[in-house]
């Protein structure tokens, strides 16, 4: 079972074990001053009560929770829902047939009740979101999972996510187990990474849509590319300086650099596959591993980070590696300095001494011999 299956398991169980919270959620509505015309008391939305719903009003404090027993058809959901702008209270949709959520073309923002997190989960027919004016989410979670037909999110306009209740506690967004095409925009992934209260080590695509308006290459005056961007000696380092961020990893390999000051304004590395976001290898003169603007750093990895073969002095001291990893919040597993993370670095001091002594003997030995065959070709 992968990591993020198994939290799927825990957002069903959560799920259902929200709904039991149903008698304080009048309690809620009283906090948030709800409008009692404007307030949807029935816990399931059906034919039998549709003329209940509030449908002139922009703000609606309801429990929305769309089921395989909800008997309303996509029309008469765009119906009721053709004014609402804000919901106040729960939101799942789960377990449906519709082909996408248009029906909540207009919602701008859901507050949830208490803990509970807005859940699309199981809707075996959905193909898309299109939740095209969604711009916040003050929720405990955003989970997108299971929807084996779907996509993409056609969910362009995400700017805030806050919990409702610990509000230094970032919002859990999961994407995961959707259609085996499922494709991710890279403006909806770097709306999530512009907001910092999110988390987005739970988003999986298959892929990154693609997108006409920007580089799949590296050149002049480039601010996202898309793809994998590596630079050695012979790359142009003028052209990583207008780039904010990569959708896709980034591999600077082998060049004399001694800073990374180039990437003056690279702010998002978002790497999708399994492999690492951040790869800095064989660059024996480097003095500085801080990067100037780098914000955040995903990957599907949890080894999103790797030095390799960079100057000795960062693998000797781990503050270094601990001040990146702080600065990026990074996992324990991350960024990783010749294989080894920072606590490594502490406990394998010793035996990395030893070993960077035994290199530099053997490097001279190679040199020697390397000579000696040249000296027998010519
Ligand atoms: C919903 O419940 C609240 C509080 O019990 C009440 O004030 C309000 O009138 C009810 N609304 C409807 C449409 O029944
Ligand atoms: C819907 O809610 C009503 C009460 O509001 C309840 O009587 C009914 O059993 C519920 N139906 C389903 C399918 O959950
Ligand atoms: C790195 O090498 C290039 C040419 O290969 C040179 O133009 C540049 O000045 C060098 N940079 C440093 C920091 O030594
Ligand atoms: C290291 O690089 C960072 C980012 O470019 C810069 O802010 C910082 O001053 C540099 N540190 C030193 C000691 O040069
Ligand atoms: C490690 O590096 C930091 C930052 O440059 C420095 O403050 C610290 O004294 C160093 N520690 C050791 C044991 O050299």
């Amino acid at each position: 079972m992968k990591i993020h299956e198994i939290f799927i398991l825990f957002s069903v169980i959560f799920v259902i074990s929200s709904s039991k919270k149903a008698k304080d959620i009048q309690e809620f509505f009283k906090e948030k001053n709800c409008d009692p015309k404007c307030t949807f008391n029935s816990t399931n939305l059906t034919k039998s009560n549709m003329h209940f719903f509030p449908k002139s009003c922009n703000q609606i404090c309801a429990e929305i929770s769309l089921n395989d027993k909800t008997d309303l058809s996509e029309q008469e959901l765009i119906f009721l829902f053709q004014n609402v702008k804000s919901i106040i209270g729960i939101l799942n949709i789960i377990s449906t047939n519709y082909a996408n959520l248009k029906f909540l073309e207009g919602l701008e923002a859901v507050e949830c009740f208490d803990d509970s997190e807005v859940s699309i989960l199981l809707n075996y027919e959905m193909t898309e979101l299109g939740l095209g004016s969604l711009t916040e989410v003050n929720c405990d979670g955003f989970s997108v999972k299971v929807n084996e037909k779907l996509k993409i999110l056609n969910m362009p306009d995400i700017k805030k996510m806050k919990n409702p209740t610990k509000p230094n506690k970032e919002v859990y967004v999961g994407i995961a187990d959707n259609s085996n095409s499922f494709c991710i925009s890279p403006l909806e992934m770097y709306n999530f990474l512009e907001i910092p209260t999110a988390g987005v080590d739970q988003i999986y695509a298959d892929s990154y849509c693609k997108m006409d308006t920007i580089c799949t290459k590296l050149s002049k005056n480039c601010i996202w590319i898309l793809g994998d961007v590596k630079i050695t000696t012979n790359c142009d380092l003028e052209n990583m300086k207008s780039v904010e961020a990569i959708f896709g990893g980034i591999t600077i390999s082998g060049t004399n650099i001694t800073d990374f000051s180039f990437l003056e304004n690279l702010k998002y590395v978002a790497q999708l596959e399994h492999k690492p976001a951040v790869v800095i290898e064989n660059i024996p003169n480097l003095m500085n591993v801080t990067f100037p603007k780098l914000k955040r750093v995903k990957s599907d990895s949890s080894y999103t980070m790797e030095f390799e073969n960079v100057n000795p002095i960062f693998t000797l001291n781990s503050t270094y590696c601990y001040e990146i990893r702080k600065s990026l919040g990074l996992s324990d597993w991350a960024p990783k300095f010749d294989g080894f993370s920072c606590e490594d670095l502490d406990s394998n001091h010793d035996y990395i001494v030893q070993n960077q002594k035994k290199k530099s003997e053997n490097r001279n030995g190679i040199g020697a011999f390397l000579i000696i065959i040249l000296y027998l070709f010519i």
